[in-house]
């Protein structure tokens, strides 16, 4: 397995582009289902969690092409001959469940193995279930897969989430597209992935209102039609390369990233003394003076902190004067870089679902683990600011979410470099 090895060498200069959102594009894909007309995405990240998706949709018969190198994104379903997605493909990826909602309402059926993903806790699919069921679907759950079928078709509904799930927001969103009459989400998750979601659909003849609040209403329509759809900018990613600069000092700008997709994170910046500044092109960061200040941290529901950023600010916050609490909202098993962190000499005290990070002047360089996606790019962070050499193992979490990783660091000055596993 590939490992990528960070030196620590100071101030980073120049820009990085933010690729278009992995969550976004991996709600997208599956809105390709709903219609038998071609579905065309721009902007979309070069990543193997969209090869993953792109051989989900196949598989149900889709024809999916990547074209410039991986940027478009042209699908057709016109000819679904299969509606069952296999363990095999789900097991890598938990958006693989995406596919439930829209094959359910375009073909009156669908069995979805139960899906895997990163280690970050239980995330199970009953928000989706009982959303799918109020429309009128039957779920049984039969060796591991849910089996789901609508005889009659989908009907609209009224319904209230539990908890703001994204990806059950999601799933319900696409199949209450096509559902007869009118569909009422209440506490729907109101992150930009949904927004955009919203949008292609609507660019599809879907008649949508409310994305971007926690009611959102739906009119059923007979069929949805083609489209091109430009995949909104990864607002983690983003975040990501914000704190490169905010860790190693330096003045990075992050071309494409826009205030509204991050505005909870930059409030935690300003806080810890890190300035950002909007341009025409993106968004400038800068370090400029000493060490960051501590702050606390709470994940919330978009448009709270992201718990996706999570680790990489407690990266941050692992060489910043005081002590800071992250107390983690979303998913109960997600502070397994703290120990990684630890061995590169952070002091973090890991109760529960809340962390305290007595910031340390200096991180030193050690061999790490990644254990998932967002917590393998927080020791690369760390990685960069610490003395010496870090060598983080079992990287293959994160080809999952960003793309050229090695390149976009290394452009603005990092000494960072993959080494292949034979
Ligand atoms: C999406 C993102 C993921 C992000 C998360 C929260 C994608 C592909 N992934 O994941 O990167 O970390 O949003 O912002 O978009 N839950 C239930 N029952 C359900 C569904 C969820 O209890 O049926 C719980 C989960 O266990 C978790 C919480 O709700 O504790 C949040 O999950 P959800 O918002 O659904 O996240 P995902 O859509 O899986």
């Amino acid at each position: 397995m590939d490992s990528i090895v960070v030196r620590g060498n100071g101030p980073l200069k120049g820009q990085i582009p933010i690729a278009g959102a992995k969550n976004a594009c991996l709600t997208l894909m599956p809105a390709t289902l709903l219609s038998e007309e071609p579905l065309t995405l721009t902007n979309a990240p070069r990543l193997s969690d969209i090869k993953t998706m792109s051989e989900l949709l196949a598989s149900l018969g889709a024809e999916v092409s990547s074209l410039q190198e991986g940027k478009v994104l042209a699908m057709s379903s016109h000819d679904l001959d299969n509606h069952v997605a296999d363990y095999d493909i789900v097991r890598k990826m938990r958006a693989s469940n995406l596919v439930l909602g829209p094959m359910l309402a375009r073909l009156g059926q669908a069995v979805v193995s139960l899906p895997g993903g990163c280690a970050i806790g239980a995330r199970p699919m009953d928000l989706h279930i009982h959303g799918l069921e109020a429309l009128g679907a039957q779920i049984e759950l039969k060796d591991g897969y849910l089996h789901a079928k609508a005889p009659g078709g989908l009907k609209g509904a009224q319904m209230k989430l539990a908890f703001a799930s994204v990806g059950a927001t999601e799933n319900i969103l696409m199949a209450a597209t096509l559902a007869k009459g009118t569909t009422v989400i209440e506490n729907a998750a109101r992150e930009p992935e949904i927004v955009d979601l919203a949008t292609c659909l609507r660019a599809m003849g879907a008649q949508i209102e409310g994305d971007g609040t926690p009611r959102i209403e739906v009119q059923g329509v007979d069929r949805l039609h083609g489209a091109t759809h430009p995949v909104v900018a990864d607002r983690i990613e983003l975040g990501t390369y914000m704190l490169a600069p905010a860790i190693c000092g330096g003045e990075v700008e992050c071309l494409g990233g826009r205030i509204e997709l991050v505005a909870a994170f930059c409030e935690k910046l300003d806080a810890a003394g890190i300035s950002v500044e909007e341009t025409d092109t993106g968004l400038k960061v800068a370090r400029r003076n000493g060490r960051v200040r501590a702050v606390d941290v709470t994940t919330e529901p978009f448009p709270g902190f992201p718990t996706d950023l999570q680790a990489q600010m407690m990266a941050l916050l692992c060489t910043a004067e005081g002590t800071s609490v992250l107390e983690e909202k979303i998913f109960e098993n997600r502070f397994m870089h703290a120990p990684e962190l630890g061995r590169m000499g952070a002091s973090i005290e890991v109760h529960g679902g809340t962390a305290t990070v007595h910031g340390v002047e200096k991180l030193k360089g050690a061999p790490v683990m990644a254990t998932d996606l967002r917590a393998s790019v927080s020791l690369i962070l760390a990685g960069l600011a610490a003395e010496g050499e870090t060598v983080v193992n079992r990287v293959y979490h994160l080809d999952r979410g960003y793309e050229r990783l090695e390149e976009k660091l290394g452009n603005v000055g990092a000494q960072i470099e993959r080494v292949r596993s034979s």
